[in-house]
């Protein structure tokens, strides 16, 4: 750190909700890769070091007190689940325009997780809010 710059807790914090997230997703793509290779201990290890990146990200976001009541969260959750389900039809369109079927099957396969996501939500709310 640069003297002179002092960090409050908050902004320490933002930082690492920042890199664990970003973390997350690149030791999963490293998996994928290592698993796409037969290099399936390798993926494996990267795959459990996800997970705990994951688990400080989600730690630092709630000691952050990143989280309001749990029905407003889930609400805004399935909203953006609801989105994110034409976002990746959009994604699917373009990628099949451009002949890129791999990229266009995933984004269709994504778009059924997110409706899946959206409708477990609702459940939720239905049941326990
Ligand atoms: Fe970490
Ligand atoms: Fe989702």
């Amino acid at each position: 750190m640069a003297e002179g710059t002092t960090l409050t807790t908050k902004q320490c914090l933002e930082q690492e909700i920042k890199g664990e997230t970003w973390e997350v997703i690149q030791y999963l793509a490293m998996a994928l890769k290592a698993d796409n290779e037969g290099r399936t201990e390798v993926a494996q290890t990267l795959r459990s070091i996800a997970m705990d990146e994951a688990a400080h990200g989600a730690r630092f976001k709630y000691l952050a007190d990143r989280i309001g009541d749990l029905q407003s969260e889930i609400e805004k959750m399935l909203s953006g689940e609801e989105q994110a389900v034409d976002g990746k039809h959009e994604g699917m369109k373009v990628a099949e325009s451009s002949g890129q079927k791999e990229v266009a099957s995933f984004f269709d396969t994504a778009a059924h997780d997110e409706a899946r996501h959206a409708a477990m939500l609702r459940n939720l709310l239905e049941r326990y809010f």
